[in-house]
């Protein structure tokens, strides 16, 4: 990917010369994934020979929705779907003020961020990072279990290990069509069945009669022999666990009280393009929020990344969604500490394994920002403090020895 990048910067711009240590990279990641899941895309992108430790600001690791809202906000009104008009979202709805939730729906991540801008424009987070396996990958699988339920699951098994290209064909197929809108409209939608796949149903009995029985589906027919003919009730029953589960997470977080002000929704990612997901987030969502998507939703989080890669001083502060610390003894308190935990020191009793919190989830911590803490020597001969750092998923947390709590 690294010598694809560069072959075709050198080819765009005729400079011979450029190489992957001229280019500024800018790598994504979902903003819910954990920090060590992060770094581990750092790590393979020095071992990809993208950026290096000894050069680690040539790597800017962009967190997904912050992608997509800087894309946005460089949108013109009529650059979203249903808006018209030639004035900058800038001059219009992205004011200095509006609280926005800012969705990233693809293939099977569904990742969800907070933002407030600031009276110059910057961007500041309101909000820890939400989201969950939601994207268009799921509709796929409840096709390849409709499958199974229409033809049974040795039939379509036999079927994808003896012909993985057809098995790919179709699946291409029906990928195309979802992306139609041919369901949302009321009408049919017909996927084509390979020969092979047409040789092997037609060895099964009563066919028709079974599409009927087996899945009490009205709508499902084989058409001319050739076509798998799914009615719209039937292809949205696909798209439906999906988003119901996007939806209700959604109606959920405007259901927080820390989100009562937010008053507009971007969709971005390539699920975001599916009219029945952006239709049922209206419905939902409408008139307690205005919902936004911009044309080409899919690249949105690409351009947005390479922007933000120009301008990275744009977002102000994020909310931590992890609680992060250090061990350190303090003095017993018998009122609230754990017996257990009691320890004789030299300068009398103290309760060791607390966990000293150094920002806790929920807390807003500004880009760039710096924490101070003194320690002192548990004895006072001793020369050195050694330094354990954890994290814990319950922020609340009290020892470093709780449930909640890693080693990091
Ligand atoms: N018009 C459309 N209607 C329905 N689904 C669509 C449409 N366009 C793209 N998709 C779906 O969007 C998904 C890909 O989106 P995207 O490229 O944003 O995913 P990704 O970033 O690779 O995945 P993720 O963000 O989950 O890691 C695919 O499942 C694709 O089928
Ligand atoms: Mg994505």
């Amino acid at each position: 990917m690294k010598d694809e990048a560069v072959k075709s910067i050198r080819s765009s711009t005729g400079d011979k010369n450029y190489g992957a240590k001229d280019i500024q990279w800018v790598l994504t990641v979902p903003a819910i994934w954990t920090p060590a899941a992060k770094q581990f895309m750092r790590e393979a992108a020095y071992k990809a020979g993208i950026a290096s430790p000894d050069n680690k600001d040539q790597l800017i690791i962009a967190l997904e929705p912050e992608g997509a809202a800087i894309f946005c906000r460089e949108r013109k009104m009529e650059d979203f779907a249903d808006q018209t008009g030639d004035a900058c979202i800038y001059d219009v709805v992205y004011r200095p003020g509006l609280r926005y939730l800012m969705m990233d729906i693809g293939g099977g991540t569904l990742d969800v961020t907070a933002h407030d801008i600031l009276a110059d424009g910057t961007i500041t987070e309101i909000y820890q990072v939400t989201g969950g396996a939601y994207g268009g990958i799921y509709v796929d699988e409840n096709f390849v279990s409709l499958l199974e339920n229409l033809f049974g699951i040795p039939t379509v098994k036999e079927f994808r290990l003896k012909y993985p290209a057809d098995w790919l064909r179709m699946m291409n197929d029906f990928e195309m069509k979802k992306r139609g809108r041919r369901a949302f409209d009321d009408k049919a939608t017909r996927i084509v069945l390979p020969r092979k796949f047409i040789e092997m149903i037609d060895s099964i009995k009563d066919l028709t009669k079974r599409l009927k029985k087996s899945c009490n589906l009205h709508d499902v027919e084989i058409l001319n022999n050739e076509y798998l003919c799914l009615g719209p009730k039937t292809m949205k029953k696909l798209f439906d666990p999906v988003v119901n589960g996007i939806v209700s997470h959604m109606k959920g977080l405007f259901d927080r009280p820390a989100l009562k002000n937010v008053s507009c929704l971007f969709m971005v990612g390539g699920f975001a393009e599916s009219v029945i997901l952006q239709e049922a987030i209206k419905t939902a969502l409408i008139p307690t929020c205005n919902v936004l998507t911009p044309n080409y939703a899919g690249i949105a989080v690409v351009q947005g990344a390479t922007m933000f890669g120009q301008k990275p001083n744009i977002i102000k502060s994020r909310i931590m969604a992890t609680t992060y610390g250090f061990a350190v003894h303090r003095k017993f308190n018998p009122e609230i500490h754990d017996p257990s935990k009691k320890h004789i020191a030299e300068y009398g009793a103290l309760c060791k394994d607390i966990f000293d919190v150094i920002v806790k989830e929920g807390d807003s911590v500004k880009v760039g920002e710096r924490k101070r803490s003194i320690r002192h020597p548990l004895h006072s001969d001793g020369t050195s403090v050694s330094y354990a750092f954890y994290t814990s998923t319950d922020p609340n947390v009290k020892y470093i020895t709780d449930s909640t709590v890693d080693h990091l």
